[in-house]
């Protein structure tokens, strides 16, 4: 089969490589796709958010499948337009996707459902949201102050003042930094305890756990400074005990697939719920239409069952004939960033390394912001490889990592060193 998986990043390029295991799979696209997606198919020069031009791309080609990796395109409605010219692709409609591109809806979504999460009130005029802000207690300091729309993983602001509270609630409402996002604000309850990523593949009916998984927002080591796309992930996350992980289906996941059925917005696709547990009680923090970018990489690395057949019979309604097989190894992804990310940063620099570290065995280096020129690979964006690598535990998986995180390096590589420590600690604390 021909299958067209849309993104650059380093999500795309795992879902590139592991499709490309499967002996059912003849050729593969990606759009844009990167240096390291080349490896595994074709580059098509047309950007995720160009659907016109990609559903005339895929009629060509005559596609037999099409996977969508961010969520702008299915914000776009991608699936509905491919769908309408009978093009199979994988992923929510755009109404479905509003759980991830509306956190209003998503927000009202939960509570109209009882699935657990932070308490919120939200507001359309800055003044009224600063004078309730303003009745505000100190105990209900951090208070975190969310923009209503996609605003690349930057919109939400957890202020430890109200004064932070009020200058949030200006940029995004007066100011407008977020542009439309901006209209309607979530002034929402802080939760502590430990977050993690729980992500789900569901045909609407049918709906299955993938392996668990933790990612790593903040930029620098000891989850400090500002949050970015994603830092690294491993999995399995200890922190998601079977105990936990049944509540999160029976609680979170469960319904919401069932009351998007039942509020006539069918939902297919992956389905990412972002979590905060504490005392082993989960509440959602927050959907994704989508899988996470680096939880993807971690996760690919362990699956074992041939993801072309997976999600085939995902996007069939056909799921219940599949049954997911995972490596018992645990997985590490470390993100290797541009030096300034999430703030402004120079691209262009070359990669150098990068054949030390190919072919060693469980290893495997993701490209996110990275293209070629000239022959050589050099740095295009923010985030720019996830060296990914299974290690029997993840002490093992830590060391093998780290060891080709190493040999690679660029003028201004920057990287956590701490990925994979929190399960570590759970380990063998
Ligand atoms: N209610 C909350 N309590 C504590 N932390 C929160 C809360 N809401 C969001 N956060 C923190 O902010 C991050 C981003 O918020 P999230 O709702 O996931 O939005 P997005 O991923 O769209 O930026 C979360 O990963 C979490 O660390
Ligand atoms: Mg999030």
């Amino acid at each position: 089969m021909k299958i067209l998986v849309i993104g650059s990043g380093g999500r795309e390029h795992a879902l590139a490589w592991k499709l490309s295991q499967s002996s059912r799979v003849k050729k593969i696209f990606i759009a844009p796709g990167n240096a390291g997606t080349a490896d595994h198919g074709e580059n098509v020069p047309i950007k995720a958010d160009e659907i016109e031009k990609l559903k005339r791309f895929a009629l060509k080609e005559g596609m037999d499948l099409t996977i969508v990796g961010p969520e702008l395109p299915l914000s776009l409605g991608i699936v509905g337009a491919f769908e309408g010219v009978g093009l199979k692709i994988f992923g929510p409609s755009k109404e479905a996707a509003a759980i991830e591109t509306s956190k209003v809806f998503s927000k009202e979504f939960m509570a109209r459902h009882n699935i657990p999460a932070a308490g919120f009130r939200k507001f359309t005029d800055p003044e009224e949201a600063k004078s309730y802000a303003g009745t505000l207690e100190a105990r209900d300091i951090p208070l975190v102050v969310k923009a209503d729309g996609l605003a690349g993983g930057k919109g939400v602001f957890v202020c430890n003042s109200m004064d932070e509270a009020f200058l949030a609630i200006n940029l995004m409402m007066k100011e407008k930094i977020f542009g439309e996002a901006g209209n309607c604000v979530i002034l929402e309850e802080f939760l502590t305890g430990e977050e993690a990523s729980f992500i789900a593949i569901t045909d609407g009916k049918t709906v299955i756990p993938l392996a668990t998984t933790q990612d790593h927002k903040p930029i620098y080591d000891g989850d400090k400074g500002p949050n970015t796309g994603g830092m690294g992930a491993y999995s399995p996350a200890p922190v998601v005990t079977e105990e936990v992980e049944e509540e999160i289906m029976n609680a979170i996941i469960l319904p919401a697939v069932k009351a998007m059925g039942d509020e006539d917005r069918p939902y297919k696709g992956f389905l990412y719920a972002g979590v905060m547990i504490k005392d082993g009680k989960p509440k959602a923090l927050e959907f994704n239409c989508r899988l996470g970018d680096p939880e993807a990489q971690a996760l690919l690395m362990r699956l074992k069952s041939d993801l072309s057949r997976v999600i085939s019979a995902a996007a069939d309604g056909r799921l219940d004939e599949i049954e997911l097989d995972w490596d018992e190894r645990s997985s590490v992804c470390v993100v290797m960033a541009s030096e300034g990310y999430p703030e402004g940063y120079e691209k262009g620099k070359e990669i150098r390394g990068l054949d030390g570290v190919a072919g060693t065995e469980d290893v495997m280096v993701f490209h996110a912001g990275t293209k070629r020129e000239d022959g050589r690979i050099i740095t295009d964006g923010g985030r720019v490889l996830g060296v990914t690598g299974l290690g029997n535990g993840i002490k093992e998986a830590i060391e093998k990592t780290y060891r080709a995180v190493e040999k690679i390096s660029w003028e201004g590589a920057y990287y956590r060193k701490d990925i994979g420590v929190k399960a570590l600690r759970k380990e063998s604390p």
